[in-house]
């Protein structure tokens, strides 16, 4: 089926600007249209993947390129990637961009100001006081994109706002069936409840 071929939803965006949250609800949305998705946030490769890289440029620029390594991988085996990393700098994102044949990339757009209000890690205010240094935003740079296929402003839309125009963006695309395409047998219901528990999305 057309609608199974898989690409990558690549989100781009300062810290806090709601790539996570929205990659997730993205996530749990197609995992329910019956489709293969995987999420690479950040904050999780760098737990593993990228274990010991620090935000150097040459760090930032090896994460993204392992990160945009295994979306391609993903993404020609019938999988959704969504890649949730600040990724500041446009040449790295185009190299990226360069290895999939599908490629969506979304950048989360949110002011600085609105950032340093809401700081939920409390890492704004630990880069201002200069106890981190090399912050993007603040003291390090964060390029945005040039041409994203979407882009979304999480400082003045809601979450579920910010969801629905790049799950739009997708159906218009053909990436995504729509959500009354229907057709789905209770098997396969059977199997898609099993995926959301295994993902912790239902009990
Ligand atoms: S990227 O630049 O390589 O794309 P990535 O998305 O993996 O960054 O990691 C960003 C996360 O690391 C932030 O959300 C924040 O929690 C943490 N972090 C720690 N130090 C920094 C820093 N100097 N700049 C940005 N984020 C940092």
């Amino acid at each position: 089926m057309a609608h199974h071929t898989g690409f990558t939803i690549w989100f781009t965006g300062l810290s806090g600007a709601g790539k996570t949250t929205l990659g997730k609800k993205i996530q749990k949305i197609l995992l329910k249209r019956g489709m293969n998705v995987e999420l690479l946030d950040g904050d999780v490769v760098r737990t593993n993947l990228s274990k010991g890289l620090g935000f150097s440029k040459e760090d930032r620029d090896t994460n993204i390129r392992r990160i945009g390594f295994v979306s391609s991988l993903l993404a020609r085996n019938n999988t959704v990637c969504i890649a949730a990393a600040i990724s500041p700098y446009q040449s790295i994102r185009d190299e990226v961009r360069n290895m999939h044949a599908n490629f969506v990339e979304v950048y989360t757009e949110c002011s600085i100001e609105k950032l340093e209000e809401r700081d939920t890690k409390g890492l704004y205010a630990k880069a201002r006081a200069g106890e981190i240094k090399g912050f993007t935003g603040i003291d390090d740079p964060y390029e945005a994109p040039e041409s994203p296929e979407v882009t979304v402003h999480t400082e003045g839309e809601g979450i579920d706002e910010s969801v629905d125009k790049i799950i739009r963006y997708l159906e218009l695309k053909g990436l995504a069936p729509a959500a009354d395409d229907g057709g789905i047998s209770s098997e396969e219901e059977e199997q898609i409840k099993g995926r959301l528990k295994s993902l912790n999305f239902i009990d």
